[in-house]
Order: C-alpha cells, then structure tokens, then sequence
C-alpha cells in the first residue's frame, strides 16, 4: 500500500514540476519572472520548488529562508536532469519522514535551459500507512479475540459432551449397577451414545450367557462327579460287600463316568465351534449317503426301542459341508428322533434337492414338543423334561452343538412340533458346488 501511494504521489510531483518547466521554460533569463511565475502555478505549500539555469545554478528557490540562491546546486538528481533524464525517486529522511524528490528538465527551442527541482514531504503517506497499521493491529487483535472465543466456545459444545462421556465410561470400569450412558438431544455424540448402549446391551447379554453357561456347565458336571463319589464312598463304608453288588456300584459308576465323558466331548466340541478357530473343512458330500449310514448306524439304538427307523429317500443330494461336522447334525437330530419317540413310533430321514439348497427333513411320531419349549432347545443345556432326558442320558447339548454347525454353514434348522403327535425338524443347508474347483 505504502509503495502505492508513493508510486501516486511521485507521478504527481513530475507533473508538477513538468508544469513548472513548461511556464517557465520561455522567462529563464528574468528571475522575477520566474519566481512569479512559479507562485502563480499554486504549489503546495509543503512543497520545495528549486530552479536552476543550465549550469546548476539556482535562480528560484521556493524556501523562504533559503541561502542557497545564486549558489551551484550539484545533486545527482539536478545533473541528471540537466543531462536530458527526468527523475523522480522516493527516500525516507529522519525526523521527516518520506520525501518525495523529482527533477524535469527545463526545454526551450529544444535546449536544456534548467531545470525544475520539487521535493515534497509526503507526511500524508506516512500518517495514513501508521493509521492503516493501528487498524490493522486492532482488527488482527480482535480477530484473535474472537476466534479464541468462538474456538473455546466450540470446543465446549463439541468436546464437551465427548468428554462428558469418557467420563461416564470411565466411570462405568468400576462395579457401577448401570452401564449405560445418558443419552440426550439428536447430534452425533447422541447417536454414539445410542450405538454405545446398543454395544452394552449386546456384551451384557453375551456376559449373562456366558455365566449361565459357566454355571450349567459346572452343575452338569457336578452332578455326575456327586454321583460318583457317593457311590465310591458306599462300596468304601461297607465292610462285607459280595463281588456281585461290587459289580453293581462300579457299573453304576461306570455309567456316570460315560456320561462325564459324554458332557466334556460334547463341552470341547462346542467351545472349539464358538472359538471359530475350527474351519470348516468343505468337501463335495451326498447327504443322501450320509443320511443313510447315519440311519444304518441308529438303527439298533432304534430297534432297541422298538421304533422304525429309515431313510425315505434314495437320490443324490449334493453339498459342500464339513463331514465330520455335519454328521454331528444329521446324527444328534436323528437321535433325539429315536430317544423321544415311544416304542412302536417311527422315525423317518428324507433329503431333498432345492434349488440352491439341500433339506434334510427328520419326522418323529414322538412326544413332541411343547410350543414354549420350541424356541429353547437350541439352548446349552436345555432339556425339556430334565429327569426324564437325564434318564436317557441326555446332556442337552447334541441341539445346540447341530445347531452352530449348521449356522456355520449359512444354513438354518427349523422345528415344527405337536405335542403327543410327533416334530420335524428341517434342516436346510446351502449346497455352494460352486466352491468346488
Ligand atoms: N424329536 C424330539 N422330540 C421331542 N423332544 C425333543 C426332540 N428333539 C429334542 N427334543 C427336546 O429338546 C431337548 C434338547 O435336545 P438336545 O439334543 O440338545 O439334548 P438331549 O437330547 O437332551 O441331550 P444329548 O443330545 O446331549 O444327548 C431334549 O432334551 C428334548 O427335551
Ligand atoms: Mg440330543
């Protein structure tokens, strides 16, 4: 800005002193002439006017006081004017502040007659670049001010509820009864802190399972060892015991230690599908066939218990499942089929093709289940009659365990059940053939 100004101020003083050489130019022999004649140009009274002859000597000078009339003027600016070069130029002196200083060359009948010096106080730049420089410190300040202000405003409405909410969750390490944060207004920490709680929900559910599984799983196993250790103690406590009532506890507690082992198989399998860590071993597989050696490997389980047992169906069905793993399923549902269906009842496997899916369908004429029990027998542990299914040596996990097998598959198992008429379960599994390559 300030060389703006000065760029304007200097154009305006060549003007100036061009004006003057141009008067002037045709009286340069008459000092008084000249000096009116520079008077009557109406120069600024902040202005200095110089005139010299063409050997530098000064025959005006516009200073009141001036001694320096009559005298040779040598500056730079003078011979180079003389010289036939304009010049104008810009310096700062102290205590004075810009000066602005131009010299023009005086032409009469194209001869360099004199020349025209101004020199000017340009103390309006000065003054206006101090004030412009106040303002813009002010502004700048106040800038600052506000932006100091609106930051630690809007660090207090945006931070300040995240913060609020560190808070509360650190808080909740502790043994606090509720974890969940309070959630108020509609902006984005609301919406964390509903995913938050959603997030709390789940892992409280997940917890509750986990200690209830903990909690069945110990009295399962209890239950057994207990069983075990009373009948231990009798043989123990008795002092004449005949080899055959010997026979009888240690087959007794034989039968408890099949059923330890049974509940830990069962326990090691299913931690082993919630680790995820066990990958599925997909291979091409006909359900059919092994829905068929499955049959054939119930049936004196079945004939047993006096119930018919068969598999319907006599065509492929192709499908990419883990062997190992999905026998579990057809197995474990087949089996629950015999154990609750009363003698003379019949139990019968069918496989379907589908499409994209295959279906396995396992029909009982048994007990059936009752409709609010339906939704719990994937449960861990989950009998519906517990004496009786402790009877038949039931651990109530042969459901859940088919049913994670099946889940890792993408399939899904459905239950359709009538009480004292028989159940169905279905079990549909996507055949993915497309995998084999
Ligand atoms: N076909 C069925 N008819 C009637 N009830 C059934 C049938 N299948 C399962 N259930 C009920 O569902 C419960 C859970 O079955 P699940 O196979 O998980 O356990 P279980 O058979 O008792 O024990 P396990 O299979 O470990 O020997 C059973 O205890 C039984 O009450
Ligand atoms: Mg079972």
């Amino acid at each position: 800005m300030s060389q703006y100004l000065k760029n304007q101020q200097k154009v305006e003083t060549l003007a100036n002193a061009n004006v003057i050489a141009n008067v002037v130019a045709e009286y340069m022999d008459d000092r008084t002439a000249v000096s009116y004649l520079v008077e009557q140009t109406n120069p600024k009274a902040s202005a200095r006017i110089i005139v010299t002859d063409e050997t530098a000597t000064v025959i005006y000078d516009s200073a009141s006081n001036n001694n320096i009339f009559g005298k040779v003027l040598i500056k730079q600016e003078i011979m180079s004017a003389l010289k036939g070069t304009d010049v104008v130029n810009a310096y700062k002196e102290k205590d004075v502040g810009t000066v602005i200083q131009g010299a023009v060359s005086v032409i009469s009948a194209s001869e360099t007659v004199g020349v025209v010096y101004v020199s000017e106080v340009a103390s309006s730049i000065d003054e206006f670049i101090a004030n412009v420089r106040w303002i813009l410190i002010v502004i700048s300040l106040v800038v600052c001010l506000l932006i100091g202000v609106l930051s630690s405003v809007m660090s207090d409405v945006i931070i300040g509820p995240i913060e609020r909410f560190t808070r509360i969750i650190r808080g909740m390490e502790g043994d606090t009864p509720d974890k969940h944060v309070p959630v108020m207004g509609k902006d984005e920490v609301a919406e964390l802190g509903v995913a938050f709680n959603a997030l709390i929900d789940k892992l409280e559910q997940m917890e509750e399972k986990r200690r209830l599984f903990v909690s069945n799983a110990s009295h399962e196993l209890k239950t057994p060892l207990s069983s075990i250790k009373l009948l231990s103690d009798s043989v123990l406590s008795m002092n004449e015991l005949d080899e055959e009532s010997v026979r009888e506890f240690m087959e007794d507690i034989n039968g408890e230690i099949d059923r330890l082992t049974k509940i830990i198989d069962r326990l090691l399998s299913l931690t082993k599908l919630d680790v995820g860590d066990d990958k599925l071993d997909l291979k091409v597989t006909d359900l059919n066939e092994m829905a068929d050696r499955i049959v054939k490997s119930l049936l004196p389980v079945s004939e047993d218990k006096n119930v018919t047992l068969n598999n319907a169906t006599n065509k492929e069905a192709l499908a990419m499942v883990d062997r190992e793993k999905f026998w579990q399923v057809i197995y474990n549902i087949t089996d629950n089929a015999i154990k609750y269906t009363p003698q003379g009842g019949t139990v019968t496997v069918y496989v379907f093709n589908e499409g994209d899916f295959c279906r396995i369908e396992i029909v009982d004429t048994g007990i059936g289940i009752p409709e609010d029990d339906v939704d719990k027998i994937f449960d861990r542990f989950y009998r519906v009659d517990k004496a009786r299914a402790r009877e038949s040596g039931g651990t109530g996990l042969g459901l859940s365990i088919a049913n994670d097998v099946v889940m890792m598959h993408e399939g899904k198992i459905l239950v359709d059940s009538t009480e004292g008429v028989g159940t169905k379960f279905i079990i549909i599994v996507p055949k993915k053939l497309q995998l084999d390559n």
